[in-house]
């Protein structure tokens, strides 16, 4: 717009020219300092998300903190222990430890030990991932950083003696291309000053203002996070935590103002409805297109976020079912964010490390569907179940990913209408195009290559590139 203006401009005579732009400068610099944003659902809900993060389809979630030490049951342990007093926990705890053992004291035991931030990263890098983002602070109030705002319960202070977050931050960083982010609980279960203002039915404002706003600032200017995923809310507004207030500054002067990305839990109500990208639950897999742009954030132990020494083989998703996860996720719009839990030494278990690798192998081969596709018209086939669509509309092209091999050797595709001169298909990592017909009334049948076990491109769902199809 601005190119087709100048021509015109020219015939001003300069000197007016220059007191036009002497008059505009001044007035348009201040307004950019001033910010872009106002402290106003309006406002910030209004925010374009970074595009990296739509093409990006693919994080790992990591729960890890003092939860890592008794490593049963659940990372919410120390709730089901001491609140809820569920048997399973206190016998736990009853037949392990002696009498007058704390969760406090589980602190120290939070060694880190093996803790190697480089293989992780590593790890993370062959998953195919392209973001990461840690637990810096779980309901239990322990931070993974050196907070000046959580005396004796941080990672510096107590445990690991060491600042895990910028340990992550710096391999993540350095030795890969994913994005950094952090996780960060708003409320903490047992901390005094939120259960005082809790009482008071969030009239008081003590925690948020000396403990969760202070960590948050400190948080984003130390490490530079670009996905913040705000959650637990506690039961609280979002104006008792100044979400808003917090989320112009993110937005307006912070030093990842430009590339951030946050998500929906930022107080009661807003869950689905506000902030950046959607959450919406945990787990959250409509199988359905969304208007706006979500994430399904799961984890592969089907019962708990962080590690639990009390998993069985059959509690953990399959490779199968992980891809399944992604491909109906992407097709509908969101991103996945798949957790693991590793252990308080630091260790990422075999089971969990195989399925990020596998994750990896198969987005080798099929990540042309994944990584920067858009959804297309129809987000699962007519006809023929668990085919899911993503597209490239600038190339011409609909990916049908598959996760059953057909019998016959023919697949089905209902949506897709084929250019009787123009349609190509082609399997991923095979190559060669594949034989195709029109369908009667809508839709085309591919006849796929004889391949042997060993000649398949992958084992876990296979991808088809379709050109010029409608
Ligand atoms: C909320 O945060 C903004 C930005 O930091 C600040 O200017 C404002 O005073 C805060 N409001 C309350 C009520 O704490
Ligand atoms: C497509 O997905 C929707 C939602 O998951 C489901 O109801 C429908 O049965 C699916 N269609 C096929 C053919 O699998």
């Amino acid at each position: 717009m601005l190119v087709p203006e100048l021509p015109r401009l020219s015939l001003i005579p300069v000197q007016l020219l220059l007191l036009l732009l002497l008059l505009l400068l001044p007035a348009q610099c201040p307004a950019r300092r001033a910010g872009r944003f106002d402290p106003t659902w309006e406002s910030l809900d209004a925010r374009q998300i970074p595009a990296w993060f739509d093409q990006a389809k693919f994080g790992i979630f990591i729960h890890w903190g003092v939860f890592s030490v008794p490593s049963f049951g659940s990372e919410w342990f120390w709730w089901y222990w001491r609140k809820e007093k569920i048997p399973k926990f206190v016998d736990f705890m009853k037949n392990n430890y002696p009498p007058d053992f704390q969760y406090e004291d589980f602190g120290p035991l939070f060694t880190a030990k093996f803790f190697n931030a480089n293989q992780w990263a590593d790890i993370f890098q062959a998953s195919g991932a392209k973001y990461v983002v840690l637990t810096s602070k779980h309901h239990e109030g322990f931070t993974l950083w050196g907070s000046e705002h959580a005396w004796n319960w941080n990672a510096v202070d107590e445990g690991p003696k060491r600042d895990v977050v910028q340990e992550l931050e710096v391999a993540i960083r350095r030795r890969t291309g994913l994005r950094f982010g952090l996780y960060y609980s708003l409320f903490e279960w047992f901390h005094p000053l939120f259960l005082e203002d809790e009482s008071s039915s969030f009239q008081k404002r003590q925690f948020p203002v000396s403990k969760a706003l202070p960590e948050l600032r400190e948080l984003v200017s130390k490490y530079r996070p670009e996905v913040l995923w705000a959650d637990g809310d506690g039961g609280a507004p979002d104006s008792y935590w100044n979400s808003t207030g917090f989320l112009a500054w993110l937005y307006n002067e912070s030093p990842v103002r430009d590339t951030v990305v946050t998500n929906d839990r930022w107080g009661a109500g807003s869950i689905c409805t506000h902030g950046g990208y959607y959450t919406c639950s945990d787990r959250y897999n409509p199988g359905h297109l969304l208007p706006h742009k979500w994430e399904n954030c799961m984890t592969i132990d089907k019962f708990s976020w962080g590690y639990r020494r009390d998993a069985r083989i059959c509690d953990y998703l399959t490779i199968e079912e992980l891809v399944k996860q992604l491909v109906e996720t992407v097709s509908c719009g969101g991103n996945l964010l798949m957790n693991i839990g590793p252990t308080q030494d630091g260790i990422i278990s075999p089971v969990f490390e195989e399925r990020l690798r596998q994750m990896g192998t198969w987005l080798k081969v099929n990540g042309e569907a994944i990584y920067a596709s858009s959804t297309w018209r129809a987000q699962n086939d007519t006809v023929t179940p668990d085919v899911w669509y993503t597209c490239k509309p600038k190339e011409k092209l609909v990916y049908a990913v598959f996760l059953k091999w057909p019998t016959s050797g023919e697949l089905f595709l209902g949506a897709p209408e084929a250019t009787p001169a123009s349609t190509e298909v082609r399997l991923l990592g095979h190559g060669q195009p594949l034989k195709w017909t029109s369908l009667e009334k809508t839709g085309i049948v591919v006849e796929l290559p004889r391949l042997t076990f060993h000649q398949m491109p992958c084992k876990w769902g296979w991808a088809l590139a379709l050109t010029d199809v409608t």
